[in-house]
Formats: structure tokens, C-alpha cells, sequence
């Protein structure tokens, strides 16, 4: 199916590693132009490097962090000056440290709730603005299973997260006569497959200390599916959301890509 994405302007936040990655590769071959929003240039720019030669599509890096609005303002405004719009922002960037809740400190807390929840009203804000006057538009986050049940060791970045679900909903409803969807993914453990997928502030980085290879096996023979999850399957999810073709008709959703992790009614 022609997911009508040729030629569309796509936002995606944290573009530079592992699911992010994944997501500028997929859109980028779809033929999108896409502007990439990261703090770790030298890994978004090896991400842009190889979709600007794969893909039909370009991608363009503008640093930024996500959880300052002025730089926020900066990455909307160059995808708008190099291509008159912004069809699609995906806010994909996110980070945590696996640790028991008790363990943690107010200053951990605060960088969770920066990183993964205001980063996305940030980008959002802007970007509605945008699309509201367009009459168009479509929004996917990227959450977490860890936000649909109680997940140890991940107690503030599960909170963040399942406030990024309702926060999707409520503006899904606000501007669906805008024209503008707005639905969320929630990636199960996905792990890159070599460290060239991931950059130095990933979260990955330390990948072994966040499981060993007993732990993975055992996360994947407790899965219905019995495999790991790859970035490309959240990718593929993403695309289907934000085409209009394919989605058209579908806002406010909650869409797990775990290998079937959670299954919420
Ligand atoms: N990988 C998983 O197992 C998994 C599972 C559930 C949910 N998720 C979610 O998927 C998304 C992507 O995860 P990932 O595994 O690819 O992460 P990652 O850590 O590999 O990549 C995150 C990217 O975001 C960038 N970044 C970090 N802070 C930033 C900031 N303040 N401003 C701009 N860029 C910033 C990093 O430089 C990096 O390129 C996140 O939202 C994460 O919470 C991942």
C-alpha cells in the first residue's frame, strides 16, 4: 500500500539512536523530508548520512533539546522555513535508568519528568500551533509499556509515560476538528542489534548492566511471541499512524509493539 508519505515534512525527536533511528531510516524511504531533533549531533548525523544515501527522502539534523522551548522553537521553525510546513511530528525522544523507586532522588525524578514529558508538550506545542492554522496534521509519541502496568525498577519514567497516553488522548480530542491526529506507540523492550545503532547518550549505552543475556532470554520466552522486539517493528507502527492514507480515520489510540507484553481492552 502507497502510505502517501512522498514528499511530507516529518519532525522526529531523538532521531539520532536505536528506535528514533529506525524511524527517520523508515520515513526517509518513504520518500519524507525529514528534520531530525537531537542532542548528540555526531550520532543523528551518521542517522542522516545513511538515510540521505539509502532512501529517496533527505534528512536534515538541528540540534535541540527537546526540553528547552526555545530550541524546540528553532528545529519547528527550520522544518517550516525548508519546507513550508510540518505534516508529521513524532516524539520519540525518551530516557530512564532501571532503578527501584526508593533508590532514586528528587533530581533523578525531575530529569524524567523533563526529558520524557515536557520535552513532549514542548515539541507539541509548537507543532500545533503549525498544524492548527494548516487544518492538518498528525502527532505519534512514543511511550512505553511500562506506562500500561506497573513495571519495577521504571516507577517514575511508567508514570511519565502513561501521562503521555492521556495527554495524546485529550488532544486528540481537542483538535480532531483541526484536522489533526494525534495517537501514541508503546514500544515493549527493544534493544538495538549492533552498538553502530545507538549513540553516546543513549540508553543503551550500558546495555548489559540493563540486562544480561540470561535476563533477554527470559524477557522473550515470557513474551506470546517469544522474540525481542527491533526498532524497525515501532517504526513500521509509527508509519501507519502517520499516514493519512493508512490511519486516516484512527486518533487518541494506544497501540503496544511488545511482542504482545500488554493487551489492554
Ligand atoms: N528501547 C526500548 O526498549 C524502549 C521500550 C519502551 C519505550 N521506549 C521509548 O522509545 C523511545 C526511544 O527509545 P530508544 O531505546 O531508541 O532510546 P535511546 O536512548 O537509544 O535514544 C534516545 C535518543 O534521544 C536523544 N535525546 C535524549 N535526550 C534528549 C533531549 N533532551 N533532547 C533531544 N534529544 C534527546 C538521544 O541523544 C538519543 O539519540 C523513548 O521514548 C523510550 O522511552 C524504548
Amino acid at each position: 500500500m502507497d502510505l502517501g508519505l512522498d514528499g511530507k515534512s516529518v519532525i522526529v525527536t531523538g532521531g539520532g539512536s536505536n528506535i528514533g533511528r529506525a524511524i527517520v531510516l523508515a520515513f526517509a524511504g518513504e520518500g519524507a523530508v525529514v528534520t531530525v531533533g537531537d542532542i548528540d549531533m555526531d550520532q543523528a548525523d551518521r542517522v542522516a548520512e545513511e538515510a540521505n544515501k539509502k532512501g529517496p527522502g533527505s534528512v536534515e539534523v538541528v540540534p535541540t533539546d527537546v526540553t528547552q522551548m526555545d530550541q524546540v522553537e528553532r528545529l519547528v521553525g527550520a522544518a517550516i522555513e525548508r519546507h513550508n510546513a510540518v505534516d508529521v511530528l513524532v516524539n520519540n525522544v525518551g530516557w530512564d535508568q532501571l532503578m527501584y523507586f526508593v533508590q532514586s532522588t528528587p533530581d533523578f525524578w525531575q530529569r524524567i519528568i523533563q526529558v520524557n514529558y515536557v520535552g513532549v508538550l514542548n515539541c507539541t506545542k509548537v507543532v500545533l500551533d503549525h498544524m492548527i492554522e494548516r487544518n492538518r496534521g498528525a502527532i505519534v509519541s512514543i511511550s512505553s509499556d511500562a506506562s500500561r502496568q506497573g513495571e519495577p525498577r521504571e516507577a517514575v519514567y511508567g508514570g511519565m509515560k502513561a501521562a503521555i497516553n492521556s495527554f495524546m488522548k485529550t488532544i486528540a480530542k481537542e483538535n480532531g476538528r483541526f484536522g489533526v491526529r494525534c495517537n501514541t506507540v508503546c514500544p515493549g523492550v527493544t534493544i538495538p542489534e549492533t552498538d553502530e545503532e545507538i549513540g553516546s547518550s543513549s540508553m543503551w549505552v550500558n546495555k548489559d548492566q540493563m540486562f544480561t543475556e540470561e535476563q533477554m532470554v527470559k524477557v522473550a520466552k515470557n513474551l506470546p511471541l517469544k522474540k525481542i522486539g527491533r526498532p524497525q517493528d515501532v517504526a513500521n507502527a509509527v508509519l501507519f499512524l502517520a499516514s493519512d492514507a493508512a490511519a486516516g480515520h484512527v486518533t487518541g489510540q494506544v497501540l503496544s509493539v511488545s511482542g504482545g507484553y500488554t493487551m489492554v481492552g
